[in-house]
């Protein structure tokens, strides 16, 4: 199956760098608090966390606790950042897609994934083998792109504006189609992988996991005030939380 690494891209890493040192991003506004509002404790755990990019969660979870962390990523530059810049006695880095995880003889406690399985064609197999992966009462926690966005392909507008510019309707289309879907971010051509929620979920209780926890962030009134162009979170969450036991 297609893997893509364009985080390699030089003009995609450059633009999404930039994006993520930006104090104020979607990331650090909505995605880290709730990945750490559902994070099991750590202490004395082995973590893996599959598309860990430039490692800053994977010091987090040492500083939490952890035993050991792994954090495996397809992005040569994104590892070279997470080598130099978030290196630590306990975490081991490796150049390893997602999809290639079968290949661990390594037993973890808590799997992380934090906004990478969207890129990923074959999820089925991915959640199957961190079934494998996990031990006994292990902990499976990831975060997407919400299945509301990944099925938007680029062919219409994504949003509907009043005179103003204001956003006023998200525009769905094709939910219910499962499919790979290009789009522009930083460069054109961008691949995610549509699946539909109930898909998602339906995939982890086939694999054997118990739903432990969903999470759609979304700002509350006060942040609105603070950053108003996030107000268009309220039509539509950008993320998407699991959070699923062994
Ligand atoms: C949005 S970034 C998130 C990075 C990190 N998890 C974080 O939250 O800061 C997505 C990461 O997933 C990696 N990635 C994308 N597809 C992958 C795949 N098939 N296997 C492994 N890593 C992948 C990218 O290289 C990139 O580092």
């Amino acid at each position: 199956m297609a893997k893509q690494n364009i985080y390699d891209n030089e003009t995609f890493f450059s633009g999404y760098m930039e994006l993520r040192k930006r104090e104020v991003n979607a990331n650090n506004l909505f995605e880290i608090p709730t990945l750490y509002k559902l994070l099991p404790d750590l202490t004395g755990k082995r973590v893996l966390d599959l598309g860990c990019g430039s490692g800053e969660r994977c010091v987090d979870y040492m500083k939490r606790g952890a035993l050991k962390v792994t954090g495996i990523d397809i992005s040569e530059k994104m590892l070279e950042v997470a080598r130099s810049e978030n290196a630590d006695p306990g975490i081991t880095y490796l150049n390893m897609p997602v999809e290639d995880i079968d290949s661990i003889d390594e037993e973890f406690d808590v799997v992380i994934s934090s906004l990478v399985l969207h890129y990923v064609e074959d999820f089925q197999g991915v959640v199957k083998n961190v079934y494998r992966l996990l031990s006994e009462g292990g902990i499976f926690l990831f975060s997407q792109e919400h299945p509301i966005n990944t099925c938007y392909s680029g062919n219409f507008d994504r949003w509907t504006r009043d005179e103003n510019g204001r956003k006023i309707y998200a525009n769905v289309a094709d939910y219910c189609i499962e499919q790979k879907n290009d789009h522009t971010w930083f460069v054109e051509g961008v691949s995610r992988y549509h699946r539909m929620f109930s898909t998602v979920i339906n995939t982890l209780t086939d694999a054997g996991f118990r739903i432990m926890r969903i999470e759609e962030p979304h700002p509350d009134e006060e942040l609105v005030k603070k950053y108003p162009d996030y107000d268009d979170l309220f039509h539509k969450p950008d993320f998407l939380f699991v959070k699923a036991g062994k």
